[in-house]
C-alpha cells in the first residue's frame, strides 16, 4: 500500500515561501532520480497559495511530460487530450491539500471556503476535524461529519483526524473516547474511494512529547478494527496515519508500526528538505 506523507503548514508561510518550498521539494524529487517508490507526500499550505503551488505543480509534469514525449520521438499532438491530462496528473510529484473546509457548497458563510472550491483550485485532500480546529473553533464531531460528507459528494478526500487530549489519557479511557468521536465524525449514506484518518493525540501536538510506539500501535490496531467492522461499507479503501510531534529523528521508529500508512506532519514539514527526507523513508 502507498503510504501517505502529509504536509500541515497550518497558518504559516508566505507566497515566496511556498515557491520556495516547492521549488526545493521537486528538486529533491528530481536528484532521488524520480517519484519517491510507494509513497505520496501530500502538502496542505494555507488555502491562499494552493492555486499558485497547484499551477506550478501542474506545470512542472507538464514539462516532464513533454521531454518524455519528445524521448519518444513523438509530440503532444499525438496523444488524445484525456489521455494527456491524465498523464499530467498522474505524473505529479506531490499532492496538494487544504486544512478545512465548509459542509455546504455555497451561501452565507462569511470566511468559509467550500470543498467543492477546493476542488476547482486543484487540492485532492482536505484536512478535517484536526483538534486546533475542535478546540479553538469548537466544532463538535457533529459538523465535522457534516464536512466529511461533503468530500463523498465533491470527490475530495478526508483526512479525518480524531484524538484525544492529556486529561482522557491520564484517566485511561483513551480508546474508549477515540472509538466514540471517530463513529461521531464519521456520516452515514455516503460513499468514498479512499477515507484517510489521522491519530493525533493533543498532547503530543507541537509539543514534542510523543507516544510509544506501543501506544501508538494499540491507538493504530483500535482505528483499523473500527474501520473494519463499522464503517467499511462507506469506503473502498482506508489509510491511517499518525501525527503529533513527528520529526526527522523519530520518523523512521514510528513508520516501522507495521499496520501505519503513513504521517501527519506539522512543524516539521515547513522544512521542505526535512520534509522529503521523512518521505523518503517511507518509501519501500
Ligand atoms: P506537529 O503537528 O507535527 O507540529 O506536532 C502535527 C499536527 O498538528 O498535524
Amino acid at each position: 500500500m502507498t503510504k501517505k506523507i502529509v504536509a500541515n503548514w497550518k497558518m504559516n508561510g508566505s507566497f515566496e515561501e511556498s515557491d520556495q518550498w516547492l521549488v526545493n521539494f521537486i528538486d529533491r524529487v528530481e536528484s532521488a532520480n524520480g517519484a519517491l517508490k510507494n509513497v505520496e507526500a501530500i502538502v496542505c499550505p494555507p488555502v491562499i497559495f494552493l492555486d499558485s503551488m497547484s499551477a506550478s505543480i501542474m506545470d512542472y509534469s507538464f514539462e516532464k511530460l513533454e521531454e518524455k514525449i519528445s524521448a519518444q520521438n513523438k509530440t503532444i499532438e499525438d496523444f488524445k487530450e484525456d489521455v494527456l491530462s491524465e498523464m499530467i496528473l498522474n505524473g505529479r510529484p506531490i499532492s496538494l491539500g487544504a486544512q478545512d473546509c465548509h459542509y455546504e457548497n455555497s451561501g452565507a458563510f462569511t470566511g468559509d471556503v467550500s470543498a467543492k472550491m477546493l476542488v476547482e483550485i486543484g487540492a485532492q485532500y482536505v484536512i478535517l476535524g484536526h483538534s486546533e480546529r475542535r478546540e479553538k473553533y469548537f466544532e463538535g464531531s457533529e459538523i465535522v461529519a457534516k464536512k466529511v460528507a461533503i468530500c463523498a459528494l465533491q470527490k475530495i478526500v478526508p483526512i479525518l483526524c480524531v484524538g484525544e487530549n492529556k486529561e482522557v489519557r491520564d484517566s485511561g479511557k483513551h480508546l474508549e473516547f477515540v472509538y466514540r468521536q471517530l463513529l461521531a465524525s464519521v456520516p452515514k449514506g455516503v460513499r468514498f474511494e479512499k477515507l484517510i484518518i489521522a491519530y493525533e493525540p493533543i498532547w503530543s501536538i507541537g509539543t514534542g512529547v510523543v507516544p510509544t510506539i506501543a501506544q501508538i500501535k494499540e491507538m493504530i490496531s483500535l482505528i483499523k478494527k473500527i474501520a473494519k467492522e463499522k464503517i467499511s461499507e462507506i469506503a473502498d479503501e482506508f489509510f491511517v496515519l499518525y501525527g503529533g510531534s513527528v520529526s526527522l529523528e523519530n520518523s523512521s521508529e514510528i513508520l516501522s508500526i507495521s499496520n501505519l500508512d503513513g504521517l501527519l506532519i506539522g512543524k516539521v514539514s515547513l522544512n521542505a528538505d526535512d520534509f522529503f527526507e521523512i518521505c523518503k523513508k517511507a518509501s519501500s
